[in-house]
């Protein structure tokens, strides 16, 4: 099993190196230890793959280094996969936010990689387990199922850990350190807060239920819906937030996204003077959520009774509620992996390990990972288009 370059990750990053490099020229092998391709494209948007967001820019990003991404995401952007697409005739559609959908399955764009993998050359081996990798003067010799293997470039697209289900390893960490590249802590990005305390009873009772909101912590803030599930909080706006919440944080929810709450409440004091705060909860919000905030927040009289102190804490506690999640529900639903190969160990232009000449890294392995909306597979094609032609 010789080739000029290997790829280890048949995923999103590592498909589209393997295009670029081929397409450049390159005898191109990709090998992964799952039996099939490109698994969690499958998976993703719901079964509809939300492959690009018409917005993307670096600040969609966290990184330790937050220039670390703009080369790659400029050099191959969201309208160049966008016409791949287009070329491929396959259908789609925006959202909301630039977040762009298939029209009918992920397998769409999952098949159009591997339509241009095969039309450039590249051999994709599944079922391929990497045993030991070692790099022997100017190319690198690996045992892969228990045959020796040798390349002159080795690039790792193996992913995070989310969802080890769909073949999640740490091997690209583990690799990185093996060649002496510092690796940054990693957690679970994307993902629902669990909920234990006395909220839990809100969970359970409102499970289903969707708000729009914004939803801040440590400095950043989202306005999208947020759902109550039984384990907790989820829906878009809780998952972007996790991948800034630590441990012990709290997120601080405004639940009137679109108004001032004291505007709104005063108004309705004038209009409806007579009804009861539960009554027009209910109306903003729904019956069962009006009756948990007045039963464990507001006591609920007719609005005329409410002097103006009364209605500024209502109103700051509809736009300020604080709630302190007990975690989160780890990497087995977690979307993405935050941390992992440190960028300062990797060019920019060529994604090549500045200590190991011709090692490489792309992809969700790398300390780079996207907000929610189609961000994280933006950086897969790029990170992996970039470092293909640099081969
Ligand atoms: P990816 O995880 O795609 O691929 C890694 C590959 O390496 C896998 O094929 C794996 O089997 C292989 N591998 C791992 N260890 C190996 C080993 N030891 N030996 C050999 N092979 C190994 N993003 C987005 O932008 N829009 C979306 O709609 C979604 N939706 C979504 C849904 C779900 C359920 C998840 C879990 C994730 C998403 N994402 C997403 C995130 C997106 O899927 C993710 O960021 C990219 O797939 C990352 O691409 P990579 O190629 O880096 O890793």
């Amino acid at each position: 099993m010789n080739s000029q370059v290997i790829i280890v990750g048949a995923g999103a990053a590592g498909l589209m190196c393997a295009i670029s490099a081929a397409q450049n020229g390159k005898q191109v092998m990709v090998l992964d230890h799952a039996n099939k391709a490109g698994k969690k494209i499958l998976m993703s948007g719901g079964g509809r793959c939300n492959f690009t967001n018409m917005f993307t820019e670096p600040d969609n990003y966290l990184s330790e280094n937050e220039h670390f991404c703009k080369s790659a995401l400029s050099r191959y952007t969201q309208w160049d996969f966008m016409a791949m697409v287009d070329k491929h005739g396959i259908p789609y559609h925006e959202k909301t936010l630039g977040q762009l959908f298939c029209d009918n399955k992920s397998s769409d764009i999952l098949n159009m990689l591997l339509t241009e993998c095969e039309q450039a050359g590249v051999e994709i081996r599944l079922d391929h387990a990497i045993e030991a990798v070692e790099k022997v003067e100017d190319h690198f010799e690996l045992i892969v199922n228990g045959q020796p293997a040798t390349c002159e470039s080795l690039v790792i697209a193996t992913g995070g850990l989310s969802i080890p289900t769909l073949g999640a390893t740490g091997f690209g960490y583990d690799l990185a350190r093996q060649f002496g590249l510092k690796v940054l802590d990693t957690s679970a990005g994307l993902v629902p807060f669990t909920i234990t305390d006395q909220l839990k009873n809100w969970c359970t009772e409102l499970s289903g239920t969707a708000i729009d909101c914004v939803v801040s912590c440590n400095g950043q803030s989202f306005k999208e819906a947020f759902l109550f599930t039984h384990r907790g909080l989820s829906g878009p706006a809780m998952l972007q937030i996790s991948s800034y919440w630590k441990p012990g944080d709290s997120i601080t929810i405004n639940l009137l996204p679109n108004e001032s709450a004291l505007d709104w409440l005063q108004q309705a004091q004038a209009d409806r003077p007579n009804t009861e705060l539960k009554t027009l909860l209910a109306d903003q919000f729904t019956k069962k959520v009006a009756a948990l905030m007045c039963q464990d927040w507001f006591e609920s009289r007719a609005l005329k009774t409410y002097n103006e102190p009364q209605l500024k804490d209502i109103a700051r506690q509809l736009e300020a509620w604080v709630v302190t999640p007990s975690g989160t529900e780890g990497y087995r639903t977690a979307e993405v992996t935050l941390g992992g190969v440190d960028t300062d160990e990797v060019s920019s232009k060529t994604f090549e390990a500045k200590k190991v000449p011709g090692l490489y890294f792309i992809g969700e392995v790398l300390d780079v990972t996207g907000h929610l909306g189609g961000f994280n597979f933006q950086w897969a094609w790029a990170s992996g288009y970039c470092c293909g032609q640099a081969l």
